[in-house]
């Protein structure tokens, strides 16, 4: 079935991945979307920063995308241990994960600091995936809405359009403990997104919002016909070539 927006299946490595067994799994979800030769939908691999140059060229040909997991704000200078946008890019990527709900919670990053990586990446030509999500205890106390009210306003730039902007909605307490939330609950929240997104964004109708958190290839079906689902953004399960292609597939 024709979709106005394109599904986007990306796998977000996080820290796991040594030379040898990275470019096999990228090799073999490689060798997954050729057979498959979609044209309707997007895969992107976000593995760890070293194995970027090496994953671009394994993958090249493939349609498979590559992205980074993070980057710094600036574009060079005196950050030790850090990023840049243009540094991704350099290196084969074209996209990058910002305001990973790990980064908020390991980094301290704030909505702020978000919006001037997402910035960053437009700045170097990059499609930036804006994480939101809340945590339980927000979602306890009903606040779950407005926690992403909050993080949208505050994490999207200014100039924002579908055609530089994905929107992954990661509630915190579904990330690798197997827990997801209902499809109403998915459906309410990507509704709320949108509904945000429309005074942000000219074109809210048309920006990609991806759900994740313990998406695997057995629920990925029901998370992915979710109205408002345009795409998941998979952690766990990405590590698994089979997994994770049964999630494109799936799209
Ligand atoms: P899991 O799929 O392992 O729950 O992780 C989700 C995630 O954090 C992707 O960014």
């Amino acid at each position: 079935m024709a979709r106005s927006r394109r599904p986007l299946i990306a796998g977000n490595w996080k820290m796991n991945g040594l030379t040898a067994d990275a470019l096999a799994l990228a090799g073999s979800v490689a060798e997954g979307v050729k057979q498959a030769g979609w044209t309707d939908r997007e895969v992107l691999i976000c593995p760890p920063a070293t194995l970027l140059v090496g994953i671009a060229e394994a993958v090249k040909g493939s349609g498979v995308l590559v992205g980074g997991q993070n980057c710094h704000a600036v574009v060079s200078g005196a950050h030790t241990g850090d990023i840049s946008a243009e540094m991704l890019r350099d290196a084969g990527a074209s996209h990058v994960i910002v305001g990973h709900s790990e980064r908020r919670t390991d980094c301290g990053e704030t909505d702020a600091v978000v919006r001037a990586k997402a910035e960053a990446a437009w700045r170097a030509g990059l499609m930036p995936v804006v994480c939101i999500g809340e945590t339980l205890t927000e979602r306890e106390a009903g606040r779950t809405l407005t926690v992403l009210e909050t993080q949208l306003k505050g994490s999207v730039p200014a100039g924002a359009t579908a055609a530089r902007l994905v929107v992954a909605y990661e509630p915190v307490w579904a990330i690798g403990t197997g827990k997801t939330p209902t499809t109403a609950e998915v459906a309410a929240a990507h509704a709320h997104i949108r509904r945000v997104l429309s005074g942000l964004v000219p074109d809210a109708n048309a920006v990609r919002l991806l759900y994740g958190g313990s998406v695997k290839g057995s629920n990925a079906g029901e998370l992915l016909a979710v109205g408002d689902v345009d795409g998941a953004l998979v952690g766990g399960a990405s590590l698994k070539a089979d997994e994770f292609l049964a999630i494109a597939k799936a799209a």
